[in-house]
């Protein structure tokens, strides 16, 4: 784009998404000169506020170190902040006559990012269209989810999109996809022969994916409340990654290719049936050393009382295709559990012909996500020393130790570099949101109309016990006799 300017416009500045996540990124992006130059950025939002104002909101997020002040000061001057209603043309036309002045009346290209509450989104995108558009550079809206909350809500949200804006317009953030080891998926799958041949049905027993937070809604209860986990996590996240562990190998690394072969994969995948289900909701745990560890969910004055929405919920997902028929993935995630860690686990079949007296312990590849990035391979070898007894130990790729000096960045940080530079590759497209709402939404359903009691499991736990008994019937060993010591940070 050579030198022409960018314009970042935050909708919704004023709030938590905003403060937290949006502007520390692009202060870090900024930082350390990852942003096109020139590039600005307006905030646009109810409440009257000035930049100070704003800048004092989000500076507890922005981690600014000693030496950087004046780089910081920098950073907040090419800021800007425009207050505005939501519905109504006339806080649109002010912000688009703030850009324009920005922009010195030349050609720019625009950035929307929409860090809203989704009851404001058909509104917000339609003025964007109709008032803020730039109008001889491109333009880019971000969007994240909630994309609806079944088939049918999402459909109207992807037609009402559509009807504004080039799927080529469009990003939808799962910020699961900017994070190091999601993106190494492919490369660890496609570069490798001796993981791309045993990849399949024929090798690998189990695929687990797993994600745990140790701690609960956090003053989040009310949205919370009415997404529930498998909305919040599994839904996008958890299915992201599926995806790209099992889809096929796409045909060149285009971001179309890419998604091509994700949503095929998930077209293999029939929609989720009750059976396949295990679902938890955490009570307080009375010996908890913190007033969160006291507190169950439904003490979450945010919470209802009676609410049935589960905080924990594990899958058994089938795909039905010549690679993947009959090897289960199991999908997990939860909060309130014993620990932070979201992975992939790939665990392959016992060694026939066992000459070790039942002694070998299957093979696993693990991929962990976070924290401490790692890949690490569990596998058999002779204990050393003079004995024939064998033992299991790892190939660990633990990258803490490996790529020391290496700088890992944010997922936000890659997700909105990658707006700037027009790279979809790790976005959302609609056929795929499409498709992982077809696999959920009966039993959403299902779960909100018969009021499925989800099992209480205590705030600090492993979850509900029957998950760990529905992993071993979905043939996933788990053996209890190895521990990984990768990473300090785990
Ligand atoms: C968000 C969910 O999408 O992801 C949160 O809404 C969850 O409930 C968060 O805590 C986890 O993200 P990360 O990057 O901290 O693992």
């Amino acid at each position: 784009d050579g030198k022409i300017p960018h314009t970042f416009v935050v909708f919704g500045a004023s709030g938590d998404l905003a403060k937290k996540k949006i502007y520390p990124t692009l202060w870090w992006l900024y930082r350390d000169d990852l942003l096109p130059k020139p590039t600005k950025i307006c905030g646009y939002a109810r409440s009257k506020m000035s930049i100070e104002k704003l800048r004092s909101n989000c500076d507890a997020y922005m981690k600014v170190q000693p030496g950087e002040q004046a780089k910081y000061d920098e950073f907040w001057s090419l800021n800007s902040y425009v207050a505005g209603a939501y519905d109504g043309r006339t806080g649109y036309e002010l912000l688009n006559q703030q850009l324009e002045q920005m922009e010195n009346h030349c050609k720019a290209n625009r950035i929307f990012y929409l860090a809203l509450p989704p009851s404001v989104y058909d509104l917000v995108t339609l003025n964007i269209k109709n008032i803020c558009m730039s109008r001889n550079g491109w333009n880019r809206v971000i969007v994240e989810k909630p994309f609806g909350r079944d088939d049918v809500t999402s459909k109207a949200l992807s037609d009402h999109l559509a009807s504004l804006f080039d799927e080529e317009q469009l990003y939808r953030i799962d910020h699961y996809l900017g994070k190091e080891m999601v993106q190494n998926l492919m490369t660890i799958r496609f570069g490798n022969k001796i993981l791309s041949s045993t990849w399949n049905r024929e090798n690998i027993a189990s695929v687990q994916i797993t994600f745990k937070e140790p701690f609960g809604t956090q003053g989040r209860g009310g949205y919370f409340d009415e997404f529930g986990i498998i909305r919040d996590v599994m839904q996008n996240h958890l299915i992201q990654i599926l995806s790209l562990v099992a889809m096929e190998k796409p045909v060149s690394c285009h971001p179309d290719d890419i998604r091509d072969e994700k949503v095929k994969v998930l077209k293999s995948i029939p929609a989720l049936e009750l059976s396949d289900m295990v679902l938890g909701q955490y009570v307080g745990n009375p010996d908890g050393t913190t007033e969160d560890a006291r507190t169950g969910y439904l003490e979450d004055p945010t919470v209802t009382s009676t609410s049935t929405t589960p905080t924990f919920a594990m899958a058994v997902m089938k795909i039905n295709n010549e690679r993947w028929q009959g090897v289960p993935f199991i999908l997990r995630c939860g909060k309130a559990l014993n620990e932070r860690k979201a992975e992939v686990r790939i665990q392959y079949q016992d060694v026939p012909g066992d000459i070790f007296e039942g002694n070998t312990k299957r093979n696993e590849l693990v991929i962990r996500v976070q924290p401490g990035e790692a890949l690490y391979f569990k596998m058999m070898t002779k204990s050393p020393g003079i004995t024939f007894d064998i033992e299991e130990t790892e190939l660990d790729l633990t990258y803490e130790h490996r790529y020391k000096d290496s700088y890992l960045p944010d997922a936000y940080e890659r997700l909105i570099l990658d707006v700037f530079c027009g790279s979809q590759m790790h976005f959302v497209r609609s056929d795929e949101l499409r498709e992982a709402w077809r696999i959920f939404t009966p039993i959403l359903h299902k779960i909100e109309q018969e009021h499925t009691k989800p099992l209480p499991y205590v705030y600090g736990s492993r979850g509900p016990k029957e998950a760990d008994r529905k992993c071993e019937e979905a043939n996933f060993r788990y053996y209890g006799s190895y521990k990984w010591h990768g990473s300090k940070s785990s």
